[in-house]
């Protein structure tokens, strides 16, 4: 504690010099001042840890000293040295955010107490913040569950943005977390004291809109009896997030793309133009490249949103995390019902892992909160499963993933890849392997046999 930094602010000299020479023996780094400009610039050039002022200065007060420190450095401690007896100017300087006051005359004793009190309580309370900031991060990402190579990058991904006003545009098929990443991302962000305001393009009239995003003035349209902020102005100070933008109608996507661009609002009906203070996240489950070239979306305002895109995998490409996604949802399911809920079995989880989640992480999880309910005591059994689950995913057609190369390829190494991937993934369970290349289970032998697969 000795090796913290005092600046002493008084305009009697002799008073400073002994105050500072109290503060140096007991081991404090100790600059002076002897009014508030000199206290300022003292502060601006390297701020102290503390600031002991008094009531009366020169130039100004300690109080207006106190206010501008407030202001500009609101972590600086200050205690304000106040005359004999004015306890109201103690009461006022506390109010006014000073961390203990000193009357005066004061002795060496209750001078070292009060300013040790105080470095105390500081470095605690920064201590307390530094360790709720770091809870709080852990806590905010727990929320995504997964942990397959694809969720790992895209953690990097949103680590990496969340604190930078960059635009996001998400995009991902129906379920696989748009909305749950976007609102982490304005967790993560320095946005995050301020509003998530979330609009959903898809279920707002198309009449509506402009006035659903700009705001309306009184009058501006039939049925507009007072005026209404718009979503842009009530997610002011912190993310607007503009879900499935993909429907944005064409004759509203000008003004949205005015409002991004000018980064200001003028309501329907009204001509006074309103800063706007949002960071952009939208998301979309459709190709928005396509519907550019299709012209149903704006290629500027297609450019404007995708600054920064994030893809999100759906559930079928990242079989490994259904695992814990289930006991995510069991969990979640037993809170929300009051149900003990086993571990799933294995076959059952084996079954989940194959089936292939159209619906993704929603799918998942409201089929999970359905087992459990219609199961016996929470016993979840391979009767319980519904018929779908039986079926696989469906078989890819090599024209869509393989291009000959243009040096060509050797069809035996090809054919002996694909068998060997089928059995790796099957985990040598050959009739599963078969089922993965479409081939008779007699087939698949003759050709392991012909590669010379068939003793391992
Ligand atoms: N990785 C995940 N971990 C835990 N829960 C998830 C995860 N992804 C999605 N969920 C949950 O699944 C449900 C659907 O997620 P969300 O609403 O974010 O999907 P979406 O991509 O916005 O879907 P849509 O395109 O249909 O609007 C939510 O209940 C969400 O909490
Ligand atoms: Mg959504």
């Amino acid at each position: 504690m000795t090796e913290a930094s005092i600046l002493v602010v008084e305009d009697d000299a002799q008073q400073r010099e002994l105050v500072a020479d109290i503060l140096v023996r007991q081991g404090y780094r100790v600059s002076q001042a002897e009014g508030q400009d000199q206290a300022q610039q003292l502060i601006e050039a390297s701020p102290p840890d503390l600031v002991l002022s008094d009531w009366k200065l020169n130039d100004g007060d300690g109080m207006s000293l106190l206010q501008w420190i407030r202001q500009t450095h609101p972590m600086l401690s200050f205690v304000m040295a106040t005359a004999y007896g004015s306890i109201a100017h103690a009461v006022e300087a506390v109010q006014a955010g000073a961390d203990d006051y000193l009357s005066k005359p004061f002795e060496r004793q209750a001078l070292l107490l009060s300013i040790q009190r105080t470095l105390k309580t500081r470095s605690l309370a920064a201590e307390n913040r530094r360790l709720s900031e770091q809870l709080s991060e852990r806590d905010r990402l727990v929320d995504i569950v997964g942990r397959a190579p694809s969720m790992q990058r895209l953690y990097r991904r949103i680590e990496k943005i969340a604190d930078t006003e960059a635009t996001v545009l998400l995009t991902g098929e129906s379920g696989t977390g748009k909305e749950l990443v976007a609102r982490a991302i304005h967790q993560l962000s320095s946005r995050n004291s301020g509003p998530f305001v979330a609009v959903n393009c898809a279920a707002i009239p198309e009449g509506l809109m402009e006035a659903e995003f700009l705001g309306a003035e009184k009058g501006a349209y039939t049925g507009a009896h007072a005026a209404r902020a718009g979503k842009f102005e009530a997610a002011r100070g912190g993310t607007l997030f503009l879900d499935e933008i993909g429907e944005l109608p064409l004759s509203i996507q000008p003004k949205l793309l005015r409002a991004l661009q000018e980064g200001s609002v003028t309501r329907v009906g009204g001509n006074r133009e309103i800063a706007t203070d949002v960071r952009i996240v939208a998301a979309t489950n459709r190709e928005l490249a396509e519907e550019v070239r299709g012209g149903q979306f704006r290629e500027d305002l297609f450019y404007r949103l995708n600054v920064v895109p994030i893809q999100l995998p759906a559930l079928r490409e990242r079989t490994e995390d259904i695992p814990a996604l289930v006991d995510h949802f069991r969990a979640r399911t037993s809170r929300l019902h009051g149900i003990e809920a086993s571990e799933f079995p294995r076959p059952v989880m084996r079954r989940m892992m194959d089936y292939a989640w159209p619906g993704n992480v929603r799918e998942l999880g409201n089929a999970v909160e359905r087992l459990i309910l219609l199961s016996d005591e929470g016993e979840v059994s391979m009767d319980d499963l519904p018929a779908e689950f039986g079926s696989r995913l469906p078989i890819a057609d090599a024209t869509d993933l393989f291009t000959l190369p243009p040096g060509g390829v050797s069809w035996e190494s090809l054919e002996k890849s694909a068998l060997e991937q089928a059995l790796e993934i099957s985990r040598g369970n050959r009739s599963q392997a078969a089922k993965l290349l479409d081939l008779s289970y007699k087939t698949f032998l003759y050709r392991l046999q012909k590669h010379d697969l068939d003793q391992s």
